[in-house]
């Protein structure tokens, strides 16, 4: 198992040799390198059993180093990026031919951004290159916000895990990318829609190619469970279409009664959804771990973070 860390310049010190870290973030624990070196983005997609065509974040340490791995940046993205950053927002900008194709999949853009958490903004300024880094675990799975969800993803793959405690946003960035109309989003994430169209205005939907999907965050299938798993806008009536079944529920603020409910996740009580995103994956994990017949998880209502966990829940159902 790699150690789980809080040493921040062992950590360094491990990157800067060209190996491999988990490392925390607001949303998620990534799976780290210098965007620079071809063996340690190999070893990410290695590691991960990822698809080399899926293309990789870069994480900077200030919005000013935009302008190393980007150019002919678009003046809406300068703007975003000063409203948002640091925070789960990720911006695609027109490359600079100096960024590895390894990191783009070959594309004309590179994803960025500027992660809001102390411990890596930290690691970020120790280091004299940026990150790439994915979420921290094998490719399709169910992203982990916590440390000890890395550790039991993988054995000895990497040597350290700079532990940053439990992730505060619990979902990943939001995606957005830009054309001559104006701005799309390629994810929904943990900045809800709403925020980004103050700036930008109505926002572009991306039309998803699931032949050659650009951001196979968005794939019809991903963030899933091991445990069959449903999406239920009637808790009640889902119940009791699984009679007889080992039932776990993941609901939004209100508890169910039921003797096939052998455990219930209520991800957040007071009927927030900034804290129902920041529990929504360990709640996941949680319940894959119970040996259940079935996940039943309740549709959150269409607006705000909601979209963006309706839209994981969504990935996480399909089959
Ligand atoms: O919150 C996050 O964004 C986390 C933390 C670790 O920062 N990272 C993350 O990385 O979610 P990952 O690799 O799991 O998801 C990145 C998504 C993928 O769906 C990828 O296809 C998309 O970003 N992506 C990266 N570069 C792209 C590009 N040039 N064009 C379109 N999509 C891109
Ligand atoms: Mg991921």
């Amino acid at each position: 198992m790699p150690l789980i860390t809080t040493d921040i310049t062992l950590v360094a010190n491990s990157l800067s040799k060209e190996e491999v870290a988990a490392i925390p973030t607001e949303t998620v624990y990534g799976l780290a390198g210098n965007i620079y070196s071809e063996k340690a983005i190999l070893g990410i997609f290695r590691i991960k059993q990822r698809p080399l065509f899926n293309p990789l974040i870069v994480h900077l340490p200030h919005a000013s180093a935009m302008e190393d791995v980007a150019k002919d940046i678009p003046p809406m993205a300068k703007e975003l990026a000063s409203r948002f950053w640091p925070g789960p927002l990720t911006l695609l900008l027109p490359r600079k031919e100096s960024v590895p194709d390894l990191i783009t999949a070959g594309k004309p853009t590179v994803a960025v951004r500027v992660p809001n958490h102390p411990v890596i903004l930290s690691l970020l300024a120790q280091l004299p290159f940026p990150l790439a880094a994915p979420s921290a675990n094998p490719f399709g799975s169910i992203s982990p916000t916590t440390a000890e969800h890395v550790a039991n993803y993988f054995k000895d793959e990497f040597p350290f895990i700079l532990d940053g405690g439990p992730c505060t946003s619990g979902i990943e960035s939001t995606i957005i990318g830009f054309n001559d109309e104006g701005a799309i989003v390629y994810r929904y994430g943990s900045l809800a829609i709403e925020e980004i169209e103050k700036i930008t205005g109505p926002l572009q939907e991306y039309i998803r190619d699931e032949e050659t999907p650009d951001a196979p965050g968005m794939l019809l299938k991903h963030y899933a469970p091991a445990t069959t798993t449903i999406l239920s806008t009637n808790i009640e009536k889902s119940i009791k279409e699984n009679i007889g079944k080992k039932i776990g529920l993941m609901v939004f603020s209100q508890s169910y009664k039921g003797k096939d409910i052998v455990v219930q996740e209520i991800l957040s009580a007071s009927g927030s959804m900034e804290e129902a995103a920041s529990n929504l994956y360990a709640a996941m994990h949680r319940l894959d771990q119970q040996q259940l017949d079935i996940i039943i998880a309740e549709r959150f209502p269409d607006k705000g973070l909601g979209r963006s966990i309706n839209d994981r829940l969504q990935r996480a159902t399909y089959c």
